[in-house]
């Protein structure tokens, strides 16, 4: 070997060996060139069955990629199997039968109860139950609720009950209609839902007559009505538990899968689609139980929220806090005598 030769052999070989390590430095710390060994090796072993290839990209840690964004580098997000057997299963079955459950338990009572009537005879004199505002607000979040779980529902269980029963061309263009309505409904629901909180939260704050109330369900099931001020217990556990609590969960975990554009990840969605399911099937059971409530369940309650008046007889015999407050001053309550010599007087 040639002086040159002595020389330049071994810093070829320390040269090699350096770029050798700071390759593998770059591509496989530690763990990382082990999993590439087993996965090399099983390709030997076991060809078609190269489980740790699968178990790695089923890991969800990130790899490279060229494509710019959140999670591009994750190829198979695994928890999306978890969130798609929790939407199928349970929240699918248990939030069905609850619903089933709720619309047999409702006609059940009214076969049994009927509707709650007036004892007393009507007197004439109205007194104003719910100002313009107030009904521009309830009926408002009414109407967008209605469409929200009419199209919500079909969304979640129509390909289960629906497409069996009308067919793929029928399902599919009331699937998209319904897809479109909710997400443009979405966002009327989520203002006509902050104006009802606004309107109807101070009546809604808890009194002690609450607790007799709730003790004895507000004498529904038998015996008198127990005295209430404008809304009983049963209507602030509607107000708190499905307008506030359900209604607020609704909207924002509606507008996370709304828009996907503020760079959540995908659990961020699934967990809000979960929790969006959830809450679906108990604001919409509530909702049941208050529409009933409302309409054949109590008479002259539809009329109230309709003309926003009510008979003396009514308040005293739902209401009679609100009533006795009315009558001696405390509260002051515009009565369609009243309401017919203003507008006299404004012409
Ligand atoms: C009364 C209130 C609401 C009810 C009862 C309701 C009900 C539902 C139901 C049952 C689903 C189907 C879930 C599934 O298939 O996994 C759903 C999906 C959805 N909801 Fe709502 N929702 C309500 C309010 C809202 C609001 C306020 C928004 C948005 C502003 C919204 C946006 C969405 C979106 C984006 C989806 C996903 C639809 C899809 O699968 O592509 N929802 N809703």
């Amino acid at each position: 070997m040639s002086n040159l030769g002595r020389i330049v052999g071994p810093i070829a070989v320390i040269a090699a060996l350096a770029l050798a390590g700071a390759a593998q430095a770059q591509t496989a710390p530690g763990t990382q060139q082990q999993l590439i060994q087993q996965q090399q090796q099983r390709r030997v072993e076991q060809p078609l069955n190269n489980a740790p290839v699968w178990k790695e990209v089923r890991s969800g840690r990130p790899q490279f990629t060229s494509i710019p964004g959140r999670e591009t580098n994750v190829l198979i997000q695994s928890s999306g199997q978890t969130w798609r057997a929790l939407r199928d299963g349970p929240i699918t079955q248990y939030g069905g039968w609850l619903l089933v459950i709720v619309v047999l338990a409702i006609a059940g009572f009214y076969f049994v109860r009927g509707q709650i009537k007036l004892h007393g005879a009507p007197t004439g004199r109205m007194i104003e139950r719910f100002g313009g505002f107030d009904r521009v607000a309830h009926w408002s979040t009414a109407i967008t609720f209605c469409v929200m779980a009419v199209t919500g529902l079909i969304i979640l269980f129509g390909k289960l009950v629906l497409l069996p029963v009308i067919g793929y061309t029928l399902f599919a263009w009331l699937a998209a209609l319904s897809k479109n309505l909710h997400n443009f409904v979405g966002p009327l629901f989520i203002l006509s839902l902050l104006a009802t909180i606004v309107a109807f939260v101070r009546d809604n704050l808890p009194q002690a007559a609450d607790l007799k109330w709730i003790a004895t369900a507000g004498g529904m099931f038998g015996g008198r009505e127990v005295p209430s001020g404008r809304f009983n217990a049963g209507e602030k556990g509607w107000f708190w538990i499905g307008v506030v609590i359900l209604g607020i969960a609704m909207s924002v975990t509606g507008l996370i899968m709304l828009f996907p554009n503020f760079d959540q990840t995908r659990a961020t969605m699934q967990l809000a689609n979960i929790v969006h399911g959830i809450g679906a099937a108990l604001f919409v059971a509530l909702g049941l139980g208050h529409i009933y409530m409302g309409t054949l369940g109590v008479q002259g309650a539809y009329q109230a929220m309709r003309t926003g008046y009510v008979d003396e007889t009514w308040a005293k015999e739902h209401h009679q806090l609100w009533h006795d407050d009315i009558k001696s001053g405390k509260i002051q309550a515009k009565t369609e005598e009243g309401a017919l010599a203003q507008m006299q007087r404004q012409h």
